[in-house]
């Protein structure tokens, strides 16, 4: 009986070690995964001509043709960042995040886009960010390039024209020179697919040129230099005494196939590898280059079209070698997931990506919690990227929840959103996805693009209204502070809700 007693009782002191050690850490994120938020040099800074800035592409598009953005407006003001830069490190205190993703307005520094002139008072601006970030234990992740080209670039053929990657370079290096001994993780471009599609194919972004099926091909291959030009300055002027990372961050939609059909199947596959294996594939692959899939439709289609050759350029050997493993880290920006069906367009003398890529991508009205918006789509995004580039080390550099903002600071939705994501990145990362940074977009509401301010994605609700761009912080961004403080997600949302 005694015995049986002590057994019971060793049993019970074993039972609850195990627990403390396996039990609990089953809600919790591993010490190594870091929270941070983000934003964009165009969509929050404002001071648009203030202190020698230059005029980007964004600046002149929505000055010429306020018709082209949803409610007519600029990125003048947007947040007032420029000038309320202190409060938004304030924020970021707040919320305890363990760095912020922001990125360099190329045109602030170098106002004609050009490296003969450099301008103090925009060095000045970053140098106050990154110093004060610093001071207060946050880390800065710096993007080199979120779509903000400088105006004159784009008069010169923008990223159409392979000479806008020598002057990316010539603008990363300067960046690296002035940041770098305090910067140490880069990402060079953001979005190469919004970048190039947006603008070319469906004109829903500057420099809203109608080029479909031509443009966005040799943007891409400008823009996948231009990345590869500014890791290997990186890599041989500075790492060494640096000691940073650099990479790249690529979006993507997760599409289901439609129905088991095996066209559809193929055509699932066919779009992770046009949509996210245009830019990865090059870049992260064993062997290199556009994948297999890409260069055979469009050669194909191409040909059928009457053109002399293919409208997807060829990169040299060279470039390809250069490409091959430049990037420190894969960063990964997903929102949506969509059901894929097969289509074939017929061949016609107007050619645009979309044919090429011959795909159909819906939504799903039962889906929850909502028909485009699934966290089971990001886990098998994660696991897809891990499964197909060797299990790279991956920072999701941007995930977030749009909505009008209807809901106010109550933002219910917007926490069912962040838990269910959440969730699904504990489980990527429980069966082994190397993830070690997770991102919020936004901190606060923003300049959404052509979609102006009617868009909010923003942790921070922020009142446009006020000359002050007065920030106030949603019950979401007390969820996000919970989380990243214990490293859970809670289970009860109340407690957010009503404090
Ligand atoms: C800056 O732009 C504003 C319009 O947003 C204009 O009123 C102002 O004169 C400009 N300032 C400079 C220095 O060009
Ligand atoms: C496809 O087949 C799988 C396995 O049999 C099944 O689980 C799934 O629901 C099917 N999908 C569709 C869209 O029919
Ligand atoms: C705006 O900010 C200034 C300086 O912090 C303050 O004095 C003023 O009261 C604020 N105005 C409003 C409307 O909040
Ligand atoms: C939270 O919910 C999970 C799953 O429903 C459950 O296993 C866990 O015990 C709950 N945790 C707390 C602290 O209530």
């Amino acid at each position: 009986m005694q015995r049986l007693l002590n057994n019971i009782i060793v049993f019970l002191i074993l039972f609850i070690l195990w627990y403390s050690v396996h039990g609990k850490s089953q809600n919790k994120f591993p010490e190594q995964l870091k929270f941070g938020v983000a934003t964009a040099s165009f969509q929050v800074e404002g001071g648009w001509n203030a202190s020698g800035k230059g005029e980007n592409i964004w600046d002149r598009l929505m000055h010429k043709h306020p018709e082209y953005v949803v409610d007519h407006s600029n990125g003048d003001v947007t947040c007032d960042s420029y000038h309320l830069w202190r409060t938004d490190i304030e924020m970021l205190k707040d919320i305890g995040v363990h760095f912020y993703r922001f990125s360099l307005s190329w045109t602030r520094i170098l106002p004609t886009g050009f490296s003969n002139r450099i301008n103090s008072d925009g060095v000045k601006y970053y140098n106050n960010i990154i110093n004060s970030l610093l001071e207060n234990g946050i880390e800065p992740l710096v993007t080199l390039y979120h779509w903000d080209l400088p105006q004159k670039l784009q008069e010169l053929g923008g990223w159409t024209s392979v000479q806008t990657a020598e002057y990316f370079a010539d603008f990363a290096r300067i960046a690296f020179r002035l940041f770098g001994d305090r910067v140490k993780r880069w990402i060079t471009i953001n979005e190469p697919s919004s970048i190039c599609l947006d603008s070319y194919d469906q004109q829903i972004a500057a420099p809203f040129i109608d080029l479909p099926g031509i443009g966005c091909y040799l943007c891409g291959k400008t823009v996948l230099i231009a990345h590869s030009k500014a890791y290997h300055i990186y890599d041989r002027e500075f790492r060494k005494k640096q000691k940073g990372k650099i990479g790249i961050t690529i979006d993507s939609q997760w599409v289901e196939p439609k129905t088991n059909k095996t066209e559809d199947i193929e055509a699932a596959e066919r779009y992770m590898q046009m949509v996210l294996g245009w830019w990865a594939h090059p870049i992260f692959s064993k062997e290199g280059d556009y994948p297999e899939i890409m260069r055979k439709r469009i050669d194909e289609r191409s040909a059928l079209e009457n053109f002399a050759e293919s409208r997807l350029p060829h990169f040299t050997q060279t470039e390809i070698d250069n490409l091959k493993g430049s990037a420190d880290f894969f960063g990964l920006n997903h929102y949506h997931t969509g059901l894929c069906s097969h289509v074939e367009f017929p061949i016609s003398d107007s050619p645009a990506y979309f044919k090429d890529l011959g795909v159909k991508v819906v939504p799903d009205p039962n889906w929850k919690p909502n028909q485009n918006i699934v966290p089971w789509g990001f886990y098998k995004l994660l696991r897809w990227v891990a499964k197909e580039y060797n299990n790279p080390l991956v920072y999701v550099t941007e995930n977030g929840y749009g909505d009008s903002g209807q809901e106010g600071l109550l933002d219910t939705d917007r926490i069912v959103f962040l838990k269910g994501f959440l969730k699904a990145l504990l489980q990527a990362v429980q069966e082994g996805c190397n993830v070690q940074k997770y991102t919020v977009w936004s901190l606060m509401d923003n300049l959404e693009w052509t979609q102006g301010y009617t868009v909010k994605f923003g942790l921070y609700k922020v009142d446009f209204n006020s000359p002050n761009r007065t920030r106030t912080p949603r019950a979401s961004a007390r969820l996000y502070k919970y989380v990243i403080k214990t490293g859970t997600i809670p289970n009860k949302t109340d407690f957010f809700l009503n404090n």
